[in-house]
């Protein structure tokens, strides 16, 4: 049965999440054991009332006991329930502090994740992980766990119960009672289903995952008047999903069907055997006759009682799943945290032979890169899509740590410095998601959650938000976002910048969004940002090359690697890679003019 080796570990896994509590879990355990015991008891008091009926028919005035064993059954059953509702009670305090433990412990630990981390694995994965377990683990201990300790009891007092009036009928009800039990066995502690239940599960995640991208990239399907079919990986993971339902649903079908024919037998066994015994029913005694009727009225409920045990097994792959899931988050490696954080006296940013690699790729996507941004200056990095500007950004707020080489602020490594010092010392507007469902004033806040609102206009009106303060109904309180006011790139980035301006970090890293839909917005986003830029350390990742022409140093990346460095008049006069760019793009401006004069 279920009580193999590995629901013993289960058990110590689900314990150890309770903690001080997990005596709870025990004691459930031990009342509802108990509480099967008893509910078999009023069976051999009702056994007696038929007993006693049989003897003394027809003068049923002179039965003396029905009385008394009528109320010490209902005194047992009262009893049994009350070990029940107990247990229950125990289990369930047990539970709700494991299912909030695995929930604190998984938050805990996601938290000290690398930020990059969550692009990576997917923060819709992260929450359903989490969510989806403490949930699975909840109802179990909850639940099924101390049913499952009244279902080892309860086959024991079965048996007891059985051999205890005739043991010829006990042997008629146990051959198909044991066959039953045999066939569930096969289902239940089958190594190859918990392992097919850990697919079954990851395809019920893959579905649930590829549904959240559908529902995500439906706009793009359409703008491009591409068919349901675009979406190729969702319908995999359908039918995946279909496959192994329906593969689980064919490899149940047989067993359960001999399971639940078994578990009804016993009746028919039992008349087959009465009628061996002696030779014809009407043909015995009145003491085998109450005999007969104790099991004719017991091997119903044996059946009952074999599902419920059945059922009560079954869950138990769904926790041990959910709780490797939840294994497999915490040994995610998190950013080592210094014990004692240093904060830098000197705002000079320096990337020295920087290499580094996603995780599960092997080709650097910046390679041995060398950069020195210093406080009061602008440092822009141009370049191709996909030379890894973005990511130099998100090494420099330590979104990941390098592999190679040394990211420093003011000469202290970033990893002696701390997450939550970087936090302090910089602002990163990014290129695109930059703002949170929420209103206006609290996406600005952000920056600095004791901010006053009239400091928050402050900062909208230096970051040139005026126009965008100006169509919010309810001013500062209304809703931008999904279900709001709905605000341009141009517009987000402006609000991003806001945010930074109220922040008033010393160290500033821009990620300028691909593109603006009208010059005006871009002019005002430059603005906003010159604002932002004065006097701190700047790093600007640009598209358009007009914005990094004052900048105090030009760094040309490519292939994560630095190309050419200086001012604009150095670089136009080497006549190199950024040159070219910059002929491109005045190319390329020209056309626009051309293209409006027409
Ligand atoms: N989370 C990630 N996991 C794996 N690879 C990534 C990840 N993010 C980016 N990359 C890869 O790293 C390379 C550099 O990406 P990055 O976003 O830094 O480019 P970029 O220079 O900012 O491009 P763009 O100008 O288009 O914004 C790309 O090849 C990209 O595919
Ligand atoms: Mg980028």
């Amino acid at each position: 049965m279920e009580k193999s080796s590995k629901s013993g570990s289960r058990l110590d896994r689900l314990a150890a999440y309770a903690g001080p509590y997990r005596w709870l879990t025990y004691a459930a355990l031990v009342m509802s054991a108990v509480s099967a015991a008893l509910s078999v008891v009023p069976y051999y008091y009702i056994w007696r009332i038929l007993d006693e009926v049989l003897a003394v028919y027809p003068d049923l005035e002179s039965a003396s006991g029905i009385v008394h064993n009528g109320w010490m059954a209902l005194a047992f059953t009262v009893l049994s329930i009350a070990f029940y509702i107990a247990a229950l009670m125990c289990s369930h305090k047990a539970a709700f502090r494991i299912s909030k433990n695995i929930k604190k412990r998984a938050l805990d630990h996601v938290l000290g994740l690398p930020p990059g981390a969550f692009d990576m694995i997917g923060s819709g994965k992260v929450r359903r992980t989490i969510v989806d377990s403490a949930e699975a683990t909840h109802t179990y201990a909850a639940h099924q766990l101390p049913d499952l300790a009244g279902s080892v009891v309860l086959p024991i007092a079965i048996i007891v119960m059985l051999f205890f009036f005739d043991w010829r009928l006990g042997i008629a009800c146990i051959i198909p009672i044991a066959s039953s039990m045999a066939v569930m066995y096969t289902m239940m502690g089958n190594k190859a289903l918990s392992e097919f239940m850990g697919i079954y599960q990851t395809a019920l995640g893959d579905m649930n995952r590829e549904a959240v991208e559908y529902v995500r990239g439906v706009s793009v399907v359409k703008t491009f008047q591409q068919s349901v079919h675009t979406f190729q990986r969702f319908k995999d993971a359908i039918m995946r999903y279909g496959k192994f339902a329906s593969e689980y649903a064919r490899w149940c079908r047989g067993r359960m069907v001999a399971f639940v024919v078994l578990c009804n037998l016993a009746f028919a066994f039992l008349i087959l055997a009465a009628m061996a015994i002696n030779g014809g029913i009407e043909a015995a005694d009145p003491g085998f006759l109450s005999d007969f009727l104790f099991y004719v009225i017991f091997s119903p409920l044996v059946a009952i009682l074999m599902m419920r045990i059945m059922y009560s097994s079954e869950d138990g792959y769904k926790v041990d799943d959910g709780l490797d899931r939840i294994d497999e988050l915490l040994a995610m490696e998190q950013l080592p945290e210094p014990s004692e954080p240093r904060m830098p006296e000197d705002m000079t940013v320096r990337f020295e032979n920087v290499t580094f690699s996603y995780p599960g790729t092997a080709a650097p996507v910046v390679d041995s890169l060398c950069l020195t941004m210093r406080p009061g200056t602008v440092t822009a990095l141009v370049g191709p899509s996909g030379s890894g500007k973005s990511t130099v950004a998100s090494l420099a707020s330590r979104f990941w740590d390098p592999q190679g080489g040394s990211i420093s602020i003011g000469g202290v490594d970033l990893r002696e410095i701390g997450s939550a010092n970087i936090a302090r010392l910089e602002s990163y507007v990014f290129q695109s998601n930059s703002l949170i469902k929420g209103t206006l004033l609290d996406n600005v806040r952000l920056g600095r959650p004791d901010a006053t609102p009239e400091q928050v206009a402050d900062a909208l009106r230096e970051a040139r938000c005026d126009d965008i303060v100006a169509k919010m109904p309810d001013g500062l309180d209304t809703v931008i976002g999904p279900g709001g006011v709905y605000l341009s790139g141009g517009e987000t980035q402006r609000v991003a910048i806001a945010r930074a301006i109220l922040k008033g970090s010393p160290i500033v890293i821009l990620d300028e969004a691909t593109a603006f839909a009208d010059p005006e917005n871009e002019h005002l986003v430059q603005q906003a940002f010159e604002r932002l830029a004065e006097n701190r350390t700047v790093l600007i990742i640009a598209h358009r090359l007009t914005t990094v022409r004052d900048a105090d140093c030009i760094c040309v990346v490519d292939g994560g690697r630095i190309r050419e460095t200086g001012t604009h008049a150095e670089l136009m006069k080497e006549d190199g890679e950024y040159r070219r760019m910059w002929d491109d793009y005045q190319r390329s401006l020209s056309w626009r003019v051309a293209g409006v004069a027409q």
